[in-house]
């Protein structure tokens, strides 16, 4: 494939104006098949005689800089006489600002295009036309082009086409066919309302915060002008706020021409709910815009739902979290500078997305790209795609939790799916990250001296400070053995011999406990519980649950405590302190973001405070996934269905319910690869109903008994 293709640019490239290409497509003889094989360097936008070609909004997708996915599109429908195939492309992923920083990939990176178009004749002979000097290429009439700026579009502009030039010093990269899930657009939100804000601005809320574009359709005059700006919360007098997009400007500016303009974005996104109208050619109605809901095609398959209105709507805040961040890679926001892979976000909130939605391939592309990122020391970058201008891969610095999403979303996803690739394929790149630990840290066997995020936006912070109190060395060395232990499980798995890393756990628990006796924070407790660090359980989750009772009834934790906290307390005991954490409405908690009319989650529980002032500029997204974690327990503790470590792929499961009196009812389905599973439990003349389906055989223990089962419905 490609083998006489040329990746061509335009002669005079200009960093962020996007390129259209231009092929006439002359077939000699009566076609049967025309295969469209393309890729880019940035997102393109193909199309032939005004018809998209495909799905694939933002194609190629986001992908480690070493190679570029291609896609083969079947084109023989849009295939008419003297037809003529157009693609824009612009900087996007390879080399816009997603690269985090002013350093764009350097001048000698271009915008390009690699395409080939094969046909097949009805007498059977084969013709193929690649790209070369021949094509032409010109200036778009998409004027300005780049992820977090948006769009600048100008429907009258024409620019000369001149011959493409063959890109000569192009960066290797190798071309892989599609591996991921291809971004498509998902569902459209109509407005929900179009106001007048206290200062006077036209506003338009679509009631939900999403990532995605919209469309505009307006009968205009030649020259009309369309500006607007995205946010994703009113500030305190009801007026637009979006400086938590920092320096992603988030514009679309549009130019009409004469009659009717229908028009969406082609080669940016947008993290939005409200939208300010800064120009507009007539007085804006609902028929005017709407906004189109886009993410990495997955299928939903897990479902919660409980007697509180305000439990559910949290629940439906999650799945549009998992939504606006499923694009293509697991990003930490949709809105501002950032829209980046981080580890650390995907690793915490992976097991939650894998009974959410069926994300086994989206990690599958993901993985493969972050082994392909990882440094040669084992380290793994913070990022995944890598930026350019970070370059982690010679940095020594990967921070824990982050650098473990090389272990525990491999395994997660084995235990989701029950697919022993992942463990096949990830299993080098797990060991190697492991090995690396032992020769950055400054003390053996524990995970020390080294930069970490540690309890990342932990409420005991001190001021000023992004991490939480907990001891960093500590938190490191807790993932550091479990990650090891994860490279026995998976070597054990795989008929591996693991003898060195078992040795390697037991001593990094022994060191961790000879060093760390005392657990002084939320975080530190719940780790050491759910980690299994603790000896004595029972003394340790009376001290996490008093100093859950002491704050009144509150959580302090942040990214690295928070995922855990629950577990650790229903695991030991005290599932009523869980239960009370979850349905804390003040703050901080979850349902406090939901009382502020939060539909996604925060990235911090004080967002946005009571009076509606918000926490910070610099650090302050409404679309972040992290928190969103808590959704695991309710689907393990809280509804009871457990995977079973050696069955993987809910292949049997286990189901034992926690339920309690705050909640009149709570239910949650997961549709696994064996069927769907679910659990619900609910208050009915004065005691508890259970209503259990199983597709596999399972154990259910209901109120201390346990019940061995084949599949079927139960009613307890
Ligand atoms: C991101 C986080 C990320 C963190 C790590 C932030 O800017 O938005 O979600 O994990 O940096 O430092």
């Amino acid at each position: 494939m490609f083998e006489n293709a040329k990746w061509i640019i335009h002669p005079e490239n200009k960093l962020y104006e996007p390129v259209r290409f231009i092929k006439k497509l002359d077939f000699t003889k009566k076609i049967k098949r025309v295969i469209l094989n393309i890729t880019a360097l940035g997102v393109y936008y193909a199309e032939i005689d005004g018809v998209r070609v495909g799905d694939f909004i933002l194609a190629p997708g986001f992908t480690s800089r070493k190679r570029v996915q291609y896609q083969s599109y079947d084109i023989t429908e849009l295939i008419k006489k003297d037809s003529t195939l157009s693609v824009s492309v612009a900087e996007g992923w390879y080399k816009g600002k997603i690269n985090f920083g002013t350093d764009e990939g350097g001048p000698e990176k271009k915008k390009s295009l690699l395409a080939e178009i094969d046909v097949l004749y009805t007498d059977g002979t084969r013709e193929r036309t690649a790209t070369d000097g021949s094509w032409l290429c010109c200036r778009d009439f998409i004027r300005f082009a780049e992820l977090y700026d948006g769009e600048i579009v100008d429907a009258n502009y024409e620019d000369n086409p001149v011959n493409a030039i063959v890109y000569e010093n192009h960066p290797a990269v190798s071309i892989v066919k599609q591996q991921g899930v291809y971004v498509k657009e998902q569902e459209i939100l109509r407005p929900l309302r179009i106001f007048t804000a206290k200062n006077g601005d036209t506003l338009v809320d679509f009631g939900q915060n999403m990532t995605g574009y919209f469309e505009i359709s307006v009968n205009a005059r030649k020259g009309d002008k369309i500006a607007l700006s995205v946010c994703e919360e009113l500030d305190k007098h009801g007026n637009f706020y979006n400086d938590n997009y920092r320096d992603a400007k988030a514009h679309f500016e549009y130019i009409c021409r004469d009659g009717l303009n229908i028009y969406k974005p082609r080669l940016a996104f947008w993290g939005f709910r409200y939208m300010k109208i800064e120009e507009f050619p007539c007085d804006i109605t609902k028929n005017n815009i709407k906004a189109i809901v886009l993410h990495s095609d997955i299928k939903r398959t897990g479902y919660l739902e409980s007697s509180s209105p305000l439990l559910n709507q949290l629940f439906s805040n999650i799945i549009w979290g998992q939504k606006g961040n499923f694009l293509d890679v697991p990003t930490d926001c949709p809105q501002r500078d950032e829209r980046q892979g981080w580890t650390g976000d995907a690793t915490v909130f992976s097991r939650t997305a894998s009974y959410n939605f069926d994300v086994e391939r989206f990690f599958i592309k993901w993985l493969t790209d972050l082994k392909l990122d990882q440094g040669k020391k084992g380290n793994i970058p913070n990022i995944i795609p890598q930026t350019i201008c970070w370059d982690w891969s010679t940095d020594e610095n990967s921070g824990a939790v982050w650098g473990d999403a090389s272990t525990i979303i491999p395994y997660q996803m084995y235990l989701t799916y029950g697919n022993v690739d992942f463990l096949k394929n990830q299993f080098a790149s797990m060991k190697k990250y492991v090995d690396y630990i032992g020769t950055y840290t400054k003390e053996k066997y524990l995970w020390a001296g080294c930069g970490q995020f540690g309890d990342w936006l932990g409420l005991d912070a001190p001021a000023g400070s992004y991490r939480g109190s907990s001891n960093e060395d500590f938190i490191a060395s807790v993932f550091y053995a479990h990650s090891a232990l994860l490279v026995v499980k998976a070597g054990k798995i795989l008929g591996r011999r693991v003898d060195k890393y078992e040795n390697l756990h037991k001593n990094i628990l022994a060191k961790i406990r000879s060093t760390f006796k005392e657990y002084k924070t939320q975080t530190e407790c719940a780790l050491a519980l759910y980690f299994n660090i603790a000896e004595d359980k029972k003394s340790v989750a009376k001290l996490l649950a008093d100093m859950i009772r002491e704050n009144g009834n509150k959580l302090k934790t942040g990214f690295v405590g928070t995922p855990y906290l629950l577990h650790a307390l229903s695991q030991n005991g005290y599932a009523e302190v869980a239960y009370d954490l979850l349905l804390q409405e003040e703050f901080p908690s979850w349902l406090y973001s939901v009382k502020q009319g939060a539909t996604t989650i925060w990235e911090h529980w004080d967002g946005k405070n009571e009076k509606g002032e918000f926490w910070s500029r610099n650090m302050n997204s409404f679309n972040h996934y992290a928190y969103g974690s808590v959704a695991d327990w309710v689907y393990i503790e809280a509804c009871g269905i457990h995977t079973v470590e050696d069955k993987p792929g809910f292949e049997e499961v286990l189901i034992s319910p926690i339920p309690t009196d705050k909640l009149d009812s709570l239910s949650a389905k997961i549709e696994t690869r064996h069927g769907t599973v679910s659990s619900k439990w609910y208050h009915f003349d004065g005691k508890v109903r259970y209503e259990i389906t199983t597709p596999v055989p399972a154990t259910i223990i209901n109120e201390g008994m346990e019940y061995k089962v084949n599949k079927g419905v139960y009613i307890f």
